[in-house]
């Protein structure tokens, strides 16, 4: 199957694939999605075998109204009118207790609830409407790799097994959505994205963060969380001062293999003491350095002989908790010192 690239004024085309029992990968805001028709197993079998993606990992459910999440979840709760209204369209998943039976366990893990999500992108959001169905999406990937923020990257991993993508340029946000899981009596943040805690808690009050790495024994709440995730062929280093730079650029200097330097521009700029190879532009801020990490991670990625990727790393205020959060899994928790 030759997979093919939609410009955003072919949706009608692409959601004809989709009520074909076809994948089209679609943008969001935050990073591209593998679009299937939710309401169809067999259709959402094959997400996982595109993506290899292990079958107990549930999928996120997208939506382009809160009707269409009525349809599915047991009860629409206070708090969760309250955040649809202050944060969708956006990236915030929000995880419900559902209908008995209500969508496929293939769909959902064979879990008694769902994630569900209203992605701010309009072409999806017209996607969904013209397949008038719900889609699922995980990010657009094969299993482990970095989420893909381009077409190009969706090609790079999945050309010849989907129908098509649909492609709107690059993701705005660069990391996955915030998930909240609201079917336990205290609301617990599962995946940090931009949508932070304190956000939402200004929103629905006190809620909880559990997004710790989970160990090999532990059961994980959101399954995805056990897999590792984000890795790519080289080791990364996360240097945690921008002083440190200079020692660690040294020290990859004298390992003798070919490395890679993500950094913002001031910190590129100004290494004088020690030239380096290959280096990849975070941007000026914690928000262009979230937009840019997947797609750096994966410039590096294309190059087999590069061994080492020293990557900044940020504080864990606002978006700088998920950037550490996405960061951390692709170093495997490796810090330089
Ligand atoms: O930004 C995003 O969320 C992107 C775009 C495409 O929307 N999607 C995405 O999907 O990142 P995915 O499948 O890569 O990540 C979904 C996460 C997984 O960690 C999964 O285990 C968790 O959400 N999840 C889904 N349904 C769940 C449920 N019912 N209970 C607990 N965790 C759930
Ligand atoms: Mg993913």
């Amino acid at each position: 199957m030759e997979t093919k690239r939609y410009t955003v004024k072919q949706i009608a085309a692409a959601a004809a694939d989709i009520k074909q029992g076809e994948l089209i990968a679609f943008p969001t805001e935050t990073v591209y999605g593998l679009g299937a028709d939710a309401t169809n197993p067999e259709a959402v079998k094959k997400v996982y075998a595109a993506k290899g993606r292990p079958s107990d990992n549930p999928l996120i459910v997208h939506v382009a109204s809160v009707e269409t999440v009525a349809r599915y979840a047991a009860t629409l709760s206070p708090k969760f009118k309250q955040l649809v209204e202050t944060f969708w369209p956006g990236s915030l998943t929000i995880i419900l207790p559902l209908k008995p039976n209500a969508l496929a366990s293939v769909v959902t893990g064979g879990l008694k609830t769902a994630a569900f999500r209203m992605p701010d992108n309009q072409v999806t959001l017209d996607l969904i409407q013209a397949a008038g169905v719900p889609l699922v999406g995980p990010s657009a990937n094969t299993s482990g790799k970095p989420s893909p923020t381009t077409a190009d990257h969706v090609l790079h991993d999945l050309n010849g097994k989907i129908a098509g993508v649909l492609d709107d340029g690059p993701t705005g946000i660069g990391l996955e959505s915030t998930v909240i899981d609201l079917s336990v009596a205290t609301p617990v943040i599962l995946r940090p994205g931009v949508v932070t805690q304190e956000a939402i808690e200004r929103v629905i009050g006190p809620i909880m963060a559990d997004h710790h790495q989970v160990g090999a024994s532990e059961i994980p709440k959101a399954p995805g969380m056990k897999y590792k995730h984000y890795a790519p062929n080289a080791q990364v280093y996360i240097i945690d001062q921008p002083a440190q730079f200079n020692e660690a650029i040294q020290w990859a200097t004298e390992q003798n293999v070919p490395f890679g330097v993500m950094a913002v521009d001031d910190i590129l700029t100004n290494q004088t003491t020690v030239r380096f190879k290959d280096q990849f532009s975070l941007g000026d801020s914690v928000v262009s350095a979230s937009r840019h990490l997947f797609d750096g991670l994966r410039y590096f990625d294309l190059n087999p002989e590069v061994k080492i990727i020293l990557v900044q790393g940020f504080t864990m205020v606002g978006v700088g908790v998920a950037y550490m959060n996405r960061l951390e899994k692709s170093a495997g928790q490796k810090h330089f010192q």
